[in-house]
């Protein structure tokens, strides 16, 4: 079962990473989807792969965790893919935090690497890493929340989600590097998988009634040579 307290005792230990969880705090907001609160559950999830991997550097896995998707909101007003804008920032934020100099082209490399859309694939350990760690906050439960929120605020239809659970986030478990990553992303997508289907069976239910009486309700109000 993962838990942040390594995450929380590697952080809480390094000056540079509290300042960073400032930044990041103040640049990204308590946004579920992919806010602050989805950072720190990368961060936890990182440092809890990390565990089982020998050689890894936590310097890199935390600030890397903590930056992937710093340039998310650039992406929503360009065309320029959050990783790469993510990498951008996260170049003149570390400088400010007093992060080791020597390391910081390795975590460019993984906020680079980290993304399903962008298609690079994890070069290095922590990488690999940081990339798993951003793919099990889309599957299990809080998935399915993440998927909810990102529908509706693209207006999508609520069966939007089950062909994105299809399309995409029935794939992770296969794109993921470390063994202890794709264990735990197989056990997310079973409950995914569950909770995609009552809510598939419970939207049936009730999508025909809504249709009819959305008519019910406007027919007497749209004249007749319409
Ligand atoms: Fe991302
Ligand atoms: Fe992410």
């Amino acid at each position: 079962m993962i838990n942040c307290e390594v995450f929380i005792d590697k952080c809480s230990k390094r000056a540079w990473c509290k300042r960073l969880l400032a930044y990041v705090l103040a640049l990204q907001g308590y946004e579920e989807a992919h806010g602050f609160p989805h950072t720190i559950r990368v961060a936890c999830n990182a440092l809890w792969l990390a565990q089982d991997e020998a050689g890894v550097d936590i310097d890199v896995i935390l600030a890397a965790s903590l930056l992937h998707d710093i340039g998310r909101g650039v992406e929503g007003e360009s065309s320029v893919h959050h990783a790469l804008a993510s990498k951008v920032l996260a170049e003149i934020l570390l400088d400010g935090t007093g992060f080791p100099r020597d390391k910081k082209d390795r975590v460019l490399q993984s906020i680079e690497e980290h993304s399903f859309s962008l298609g690079k694939k994890p070069s290095t350990r922590e990488s690999c890493i940081v990339s798993d760690a951003d793919k099990l906050d889309a599957l299990g439960a809080i998935g399915f929340y993440r998927a909810a929120l990102v529908s509706e605020d693209m207006g999508r239809p609520p069966l939007g989600i089950v062909s994105h659970y299809h399309e995409k986030l029935s794939l992770l478990p296969k794109l993921m590097c470390t063994s202890k990553g794709k264990e735990e992303a197989k056990k997310r997508l079973s409950v995914l998988g569950r909770i995609i289907e009552l809510f598939k069976d419970e939207v049936l239910t009730y999508e025909d009634a809504i249709v009819i009486a959305t008519k019910i309700a406007v027919e007497d109000f749209i004249p007749e040579h319409y």
